[in-house]
Order: structure tokens, then C-alpha cells, then sequence
């Protein structure tokens, strides 16, 4: 895939010049094109933003893995939240003409323009973590979690849970902290979960609702959803860090969670302090989303480099802790 990338891209390097307003574009984070020093590979790397505690990982995961000893200049750009931001600064490294761009893109739409640019410059683009809707074949590839089966694997969970522990009869109630909209994570989770729980005729999901993955709307939207509802089975958060505000909603609003609790509490990423929450029994499990992405990446450049040829998808490994076996595995987790 990656040679016909490279014979196509030769070919299509012909007659190009930018339009103002892309040349505008281009001056939202750098004046004038600096020269790099031809001994690295330079590398753009651009970031969601700092939404939550996964997102650190990642970045940091990346900024120490592509270090200078290992002959990388990396340009670490931060999204700010903003996907506008992320494109002009996609056109920005394009200007450049840095030598691989790495993407983790907030939402999947949007990137087509930008991406067919890239193609045209022949520089490679790696898509991480987020998927994008752009054709593939402009892209070198995509590395990043199953968010589908993240959302399938969470109702799995649950379905045995009450099996197991006889602990809710009847109809049960089912409240949403959905993530960033348009975001391959909120998309391929919420397809998942609500799939698996269509499945089940006495579930009923209550509310779903956007809390962006951070932890401060987690809080605030659940405060919201308890002033509106009293009878919550279930809360399933689409990251950790929305579970750990609405457990302060909760504990505002005298709600019980966890194991001991009223509330059923299941999240996604399985942060250090998720495991420390599964411990403790306030919640009951977290689904596996791996942050650390940067050693395949660094992988693919690395085969890139080389002249070798490339997968077009690979995906991270990923499993399912709970408070069962939290305390089994919290000296082994990395993030
Ligand atoms: O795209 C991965 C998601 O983004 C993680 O679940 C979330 O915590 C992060 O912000």
C-alpha cells in the first residue's frame, strides 16, 4: 500500500501552489519555514488536546518515545480542543515539509481537504488513537483501539455481573455519560452499548449525554441528570475521568454507587485511579482503552524509513478489569 502511496504521490507532485486561504491557515502556529536539521526524522505530531488522563498518557507516551536519540525531532502540537485548530496546523507542518505527521483527531469529519494536501506533498500521515472519515488511500495508516467492541465488551460485563450477583430484578434503568461528539470513541462505544442493550427488552436507557470526556462535565452533567431523575440502575461513563465527576455528583446528591451501592458504575480506559475506585468497590469495572500507542508508531516510521511496506490498520491489545481482580493487576498498569 505504502509503495503505491509513494509512485502516486511522485506523480501528483506537480504544479503546487497554496490558496490564501490555506496560506493563512498556515500562519496560525509558525512565521516563515524553519529549516530542520537534516540529521532527524521530523516529525508533527497533533494532539486532541489534555481532556483527560488518557490523553496525558498518550502524549507523554509520545513525546518519550520519539526522542532525539532515537533520531527524531518531534513537534508536539497541542488541539486545544479545537478541531479547527488541528487542521491548520496539519497545513502549517504540510508548509513545512516536515517528514511524517501524526494525527489523533478529535472528531472523524472534516480532514479531507487537508489530508488530500498531504498526499499531494507526498508526506505520509499516521492517523492514532481516533479514526477520520478521509478515503484511506490517501493516508498511510490507522493505529488505535476497537471502540465498537469497547461498548460490547462493556454490556458483556454487565450482563454477566447481574447473572452472577442476582443483584437488579425487573426493569432497569440505564444513564449514558457519552464523549466528545463525532469522536470515534463516543461513536464506536455509544454503537456498542446501546446495540447490546437494545437486545434486552426491560432496559430502558433513561438519558445519553455528552460530558466531552473531561472530568468536570462528568460532574456537571450528572448534577443535571440527578435534579431529573431518581431512579438510576446503571451509569456507564465513556472514559474514567466522567465517572470520576459524576461520583461527585453522586456523593453530592447522597446517591450510593458501586459494589456496596444502588448505582452500577462502569467506565472505559482503566486509569491507575480506576483501579484504585475498582479496589475500593465504588466502581465495579472499567473497559481497557490503551493510551500507549507511540512504540507501534514509531514502528511504522521506523518500516517506513526502510522502504518496507505497512499494515493499513492495527489495532491496540485491550482487556476488562473489575473490582474483582483490580488489585490483582494495579502493579502492572502503566498509566
Ligand atoms: O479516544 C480515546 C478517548 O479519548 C479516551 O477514552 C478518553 O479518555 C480520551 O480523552
Amino acid at each position: 500500500m505504502n509503495l503505491l502511496f509513494f509512485s502516486f504521490s511522485a506523480i501528483l507532485l506537480v504544479g503546487c501552489s497554496f490558496s490564501d486561504e490555506k496560506e493563512e491557515a498556515y500562519t496560525l502556529l509558525q512565521r516563515g519555514i524553519p529549516q530542520y536539521d537534516n540529521q532527524y526524522v521530523t516529525v508533527g505530531f497533533i494532539q486532541t488536546g489534555k481532556e483527560s488522563d488518557w490523553r496525558d498518557a498518550n502524549t507523554n507516551d509520545f513525546l518519550t518515545t520519539f526522542t532525539k536519540e532515537k533520531g527524531y525531532n518531534l513537534l508536539y502540537i497541542n488541539g486545544n480542543s479545537s478541531s479547527e485548530r488541528q487542521v491548520k496546523a496539519m497545513y502549517d507542518l504540510i508548509r513545512q515539509r516536515v517528514d511524517y505527521i501524526i494525527i489523533d483527531p478529535i472528531v472523524e469529519d472534516g480532514w479531507d481537504d487537508v489530508i488530500k494536501e498531504a498526499y499531494d506533498k507526498d508526506i505520509p500521515i499516521i492517523v492514532t488513537d481516533r479514526k477520520i472519515t478521509t478515503d484511506p488511500s490517501l493516508y498511510t495508516c490507522w493505529i488505535g483501539s476497537d471502540f465498537y467492541m469497547e461498548g460490547i465488551k462493556a454490556i458483556e460485563w454487565l450482563e454477566n455481573y447481574l447473572e452472577e450477583t442476582n443483584s437488579k430484578d425487573g426493569n432497569l434503568n440505564i444513564v449514558i455519560l457519552e464523549g466528545t461528539k463525532g469522536s470515534s470513541a463516543e461513536l464506536g462505544r455509544t454503537a456498542g452499548l446501546t446495540e447490546k442493550i437494545a437486545l434486552h427488552p426491560n432496559w430502558n436507557i433513561l438519558t445519553s449525554r455528552s460530558a466531552n470526556f473531561t472530568q468536570g462535565d462528568g460532574q456537571t452533567v450528572m448534577e443535571d441528570i440527578l435534579l431529573e431523575y431518581d431512579d438510576i440502575d446503571i451509569l456507564i461513563a465513556e472514559n474514567d475521568n466522567m465517572m470520576f465527576g459524576a461520583m461527585k455528583a453522586m456523593d453530592r446528591y447522597g446517591v450510593s454507587y458501586g459494589v456496596n451501592g444502588d448505582v452500577i458504575t462502569i467506565s472505559f480506559d482503566c486509569l491507575y485511579e480506576a483501579f484504585e475506585k475498582m479496589i475500593e468497590g465504588t466502581l465495579q469495572a472499567s473497559i481497557e482503552c490503551n493510551p500507549l500507542l507511540a512504540d507501534l508508531t514509531e514502528n511504522v516510521i521506523s518500516n517506513l524509513q526502510q522502504g518496507f511496506e505497512v499494515e493499513p490498520i492495527y489495532y491496540s491489545e485491550e482487556g476488562v478489569f473489575s473490582y474483582k481482580n483490580a488489585a490483582q493487576y494495579i502493579d502492572q498498569r502503566k498509566y
